[in-house]
């Protein structure tokens, strides 16, 4: 078993992580964006703009210990409230994101998937999306979903949908209907249930994130903003994903 020493700055405590029991797939709210810009009496879209530079940092981290898909909660379906600036700067954040990033993220193997429905975005944004989506999908690295005009709610109407119009064409038989028919028409259907959700910022809400996916996922908050998320919190995250007992409903 190969074991991580780390020591950790706050409360001197020694990390020690297993790296034969990393999370497989760790989802993440990235919240705490406004609250972290208000602090600082910044513009919430500074937030934004600083919460990226922590997807930087955790992608990378998660990488390193051996995370193999990493979910990124970046726009909800009911962020669409927010004042159509803050819209509008989401937006234009993404496309900057895929544009500065997808050349290196492509180069270190990372796959790259949206969850949501990416036909209400504006074309410019949609298209950045495919774009990135194409280039990466062949790559054997870390798979980085971005749940973008993601609901989960949403998620499984959209599923209900689609497997009663498969139904009525024939393609799919009532009696195979099961949980697994289920996942698969879900947008995370290429990616396991989460092991680990990460919710900074001091909410301990799900906000419409992963609503069939979480049955038994851990949760795992922290009181810290998502722009000072940083390495060593996530190590914390696992540390302590680690120490828990999953049964599963099991004894
Ligand atoms: C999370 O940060 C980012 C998005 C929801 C897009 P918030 O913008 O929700 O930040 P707070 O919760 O207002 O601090
Ligand atoms: C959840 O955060 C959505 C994202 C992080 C993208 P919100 O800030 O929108 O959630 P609520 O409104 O506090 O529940
Ligand atoms: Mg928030």
């Amino acid at each position: 078993m190969l074991k991580l020493f780390k020591k950790d700055k706050e409360n001197k405590e020694e990390i020690q992580l297993d790296f034969d029991n990393i999370p497989k797939h760790i989802a993440i709210i990235m919240d705490g964006n406004g609250r972290w810009a208000k602090q600082r009496k910044l513009p919430r879209s500074m937030g934004h703009k600083a919460g990226v530079e922590t997807i930087r940092r955790i992608l990378k981290e998660a990488d390193r210990l051996g995370v193999k898909y990493i979910t990124l909660y970046a726009f909800s379906t009911e962020n669409w409230k927010r004042p159509k600036d803050e819209v509008d700067a989401l937006m234009k954040l993404l496309v900057q994101y895929l544009t500065n990033e997808v050349e290196g993220l492509h180069q270190n193997g990372v796959i790259l998937r949206i969850l949501g429905d990416i036909n209400a975005l504006p074309g410019a944004v949609k298209e950045k999306i495919c774009e990135a989506i194409d280039l990466t999908k062949n790559n054997k690295g870390i798979v980085l979903n971005v749940a973008f005009n993601y609901g989960g709610r949403n998620e499984i109407v959209r599923a209900i949908k689609n497997i009663v119009s498969d139904v009525e064409s024939g393609n799919v038989n009532e009696e195979n209907i099961d949980e697994n028919l289920i996942s698969n028409y879900l947008y995370t259907k290429d990616s396991p249930d989460p092991d680990l959700i990460i919710r900074p910022s001091g909410e301990q809400r799900i906000s419409n994130f992963l609503l069939w996916q979480c049955a038994y996922s851990e949760f795992w908050y922290s009181n810290v903003n998502w722009p000072d998320f940083s390495e060593s919190d996530l190590q914390k995250a696992i540390y302590d994903y680690q120490n828990r007992d999953r049964r599963f409903g099991g004894v």
